[in-house]
């Protein structure tokens, strides 16, 4: 019987995309279709990619293409496309422009795979994820936003490194919105299992809160043109492995609220979600005190706030 490889399909081959295709060939997650707008840059990277099989010794098939129906049944597809926010530039420009994107894009998804599960990664990435899920029309287990995944490794970064111990011990969660807002959870952040608040004063606790959030600016301050690609392509693969190998894993995604966490409206927000063969597959509904709470509130109205420019810019 004829065994059925696993097909991922990534949106917009860029700096984000690019290395989104990179780690999966390199973690044989499954067969690759790397798309774009601009087809010389989606073939012309596959091929390269694929050149590197031989000495990292990947069997992953690699194809670059600018038509959707290559992406036909891919189980997992990972929407990159988008424009990085450029100097001068306000927030509902870029969603207007990204907006137009993504629409393109839902389009070809929904006509070539429409039972993949969607991971989106472009930029606002919490209002892209309302937008992608109203054009798809998917359930919300198949339209999962990515920030979680990143922003938690980079608070992961950042206490590791201040208490000099090796990232593999170290946990934490960042919830809420991908953006200015957004929620590192320090109550439940440990070091090999001790609580973080155990470990550091508060102050430095509260430095490692800051840094993680202005993680992405920084940065983009240094690039100057561009933003990050190398961690948010992770991100994105981490979500990517579990529901391709049904692993169940725990990470921080967004996804609609139907009142968990007291969020409706058809909300994008970041939780710790239970990613498998369906997609989102549950949320871990837990008890966040009053701060936490009034935190997570913040972040959600900073996602509504999203919302809102969607709708004045459509
Ligand atoms: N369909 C397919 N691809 C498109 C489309 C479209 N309609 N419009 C643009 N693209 C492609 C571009 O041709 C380009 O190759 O999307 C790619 C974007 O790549 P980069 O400009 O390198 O941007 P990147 O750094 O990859 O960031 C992409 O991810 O992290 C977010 O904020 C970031 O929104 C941005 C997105």
């Amino acid at each position: 019987m004829a065994h059925k490889r696993k097909k991922v399909a990534v949106i917009g081959a860029g700096f984000v995309g690019a290395t989104t295709a990179h780690w999966a060939a390199q973690k044989e997650l499954g067969d690759v279709v790397l798309l774009d707008i601009n087809e010389g840059t989606a073939i012309g990277k596959s091929m390269d990619l694929a050149q590197s099989g031989p000495i990292e010794m990947f069997d992953t098939k690699i194809k670059g293409t600018s038509n959707y129906a290559d992406i036909k049944d891919a189980d997992v597809v990972i929407i990159t496309a988008g424009m990085p926010r450029k100097p001068g530039m306000s927030r509902d420009e870029l969603v207007g422009i990204n907006a137009k994107i993504v629409k393109d894009v839902c389009a070809g998804i929904k006509q070539h795979a429409p039972n993949s599960v969607v991971i989106v990664v472009c930029n606002p990435m919490d209002v892209m994820a309302v937008y992608a899920k109203q054009q798809l029309g998917f359930p919300r287990e198949r339209v999962i936003g990515m920030g979680g995944s990143l922003d938690s490794a980079r608070f992961r970064a950042f206490i590791a490194e201040e208490l000099n111990v090796s990232v593999k011990d170290v946990t934490g969660v960042v919830l809420g919105n991908h953006g200015d807002a957004m929620m590192p959870v320090v109550r439940t952040a440990a070091v090999g299992s001790v609580p973080l608040v155990d470990l550091l004063p508060m102050e430095k606790i509260n430095a490692i809160v800051a840094r993680t959030k202005s993680a992405g600016a920084e940065i983009g301050g240094h690039l100057k043109t561009g933003s990050a690609f190398f961690a948010p392509s992770r991100g994105a693969i981490e979500m990517a492995e579990s529901i391709l190998k049904d692993q169940k894993r725990i990470i921080p995604c967004a996804v609609e609220l139907n009142g968990e966490f007291g969020v409706k409206d058809n909300l994008m927000v970041g939780v710790m979600c239970k990613l498998g063969g369906a997609g989102m597959e549950g949320i871990i509904d837990f008890k966040m005190n009053a701060d936490e709470k009034a935190e997570f509130d913040k972040s959600v109205e900073a996602v509504r706030a999203l919302v809102a420019l969607l709708k004045m810019v459509q």
